[in-house]
């Protein structure tokens, strides 16, 4: 049994097979073709924080394989009445067959999977959002072929994107540009789990607009992530010049593309000229969420299929 907790649980191999299976499961959603490969399996979907993409695209994906869903929040279920997290994932994965679990820190994910019977998907923690980076690469693909050998730009915070995008360029062969504020750098240690990443998997901009030069793909997300609403004025000061713009675009390549995970701040940390411009693919991105995470879904329940 497999869980997929960070985008570093599955090798080069599995990804190549995960994203051709994506394109073969959203080749059948657009043609209208019924697959229900997944009839009488269960998805528990576990939600400590809010959500729009990853709850839609779980919900509505597991309903097309032929599955159903259950739905849980902190507030509505015994885990926001301290019930140990070993115990919830005991019942939980008795009367399911997968899980996803939105939360806060890393380990209550990790401590869950320990004690569950059934795969666990990380559907965002503080630390990692692999589900995200599965649709942006497989994005990607779509638009521009190979990500091997690119170059993606990242603007802004040194969060749970900025950490899994780094452990997909390990992975797949390509190089991320970081470009944080001072004191919201990536820490490298947690990025890559204290492993030694490949050498130029990343390198480090003090400036935004350098980090852009010659990239194939510009990328940014919120200047502040959930649960760090607190920090909100600190950050706000901090990120002002983290901004994606037509200059920052303009640095990069010609053809290159603007990605952000969602929900976006237009004027904050991209203006609206460039996620409302032509080189934006963010609702690809976020349609794509539900077709990868089918295939994603189909891998953990059947193996490969194909
Ligand atoms: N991108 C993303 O995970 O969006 P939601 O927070 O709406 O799920
Ligand atoms: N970094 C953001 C992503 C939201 C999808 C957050 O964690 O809130």
């Amino acid at each position: 049994m497999k869980h997929y907790l960070q985008f570093a649980d599955f090798s080069a191999d599995e990804y190549n097979y995960l994203f051709s299976r994506a394109a073969i499961i959203k080749g059948k959603f657009k043609s209208y073709e019924k697959y229900h490969p997944l009839a009488d399996r269960t998805l528990a979907m576990i939600f400590e924080k809010a959500s729009t993409r990853t709850r839609v695209s779980f919900e509505a994906g597991m309903y097309q394989l032929g599955g159903s869903v259950v739905h849980l929040t902190t507030g509505d279920s015994q885990l926001g009445r301290a019930e140990p997290i070993e115990d919830s994932a005991r019942v939980i994965s008795r009367m399911t067959d997968l899980v996803m679990i939105r939360t806060f820190g890393h380990e209550k994910i990790a401590r869950f999977a320990e004690y569950s019977r059934v795969p666990v998907i990380n559907g965002l923690t503080n630390e990692f959002h692999p589900c995200q980076i599965l649709a942006d690469i497989f994005t990607f693909i779509e638009h521009r072929g190979s990500i091997a050998g690119k170059v993606v730009a990242w603007v802004g915070d040194g969060n749970n994107m900025a950490n899994t995008w780094l452990q997909a360029a390990d992975l797949l062969g390509f190089t991320v540009h970081l470009s944080t504020p001072g004191g919201y750098e990536v820490d490298e240690k947690l990025a890559f789990g204290g492993r030694q990443p490949r050498a130029g998997c990343y390198k480090i901009f003090s400036n935004p607009m350098d980090a852009c030069r010659g990239a194939d793909l510009v990328t940014t997300d919120v200047w502040t992530s959930m649960g760090y609403e607190a920090e909100n004025e600190a950050r706000r000061k901090a990120f002002a010049d983290w901004c994606v713009d037509t200059e920052m675009m303009a640095a990069a390549k010609p053809d290159a593309l603007f990605m952000h995970c969602l929900p976006a701040h237009r004027g904050e940390e991209v203006m609206a000229d460039v996620i409302d411009g032509p080189q934006s693919v963010v609702w690809d991105e976020a349609e794509n969420r539900m077709h990868v995470q089918k295939a994603l879904m189909e891998y953990l329940l059947l193996g490969r299929v194909a």
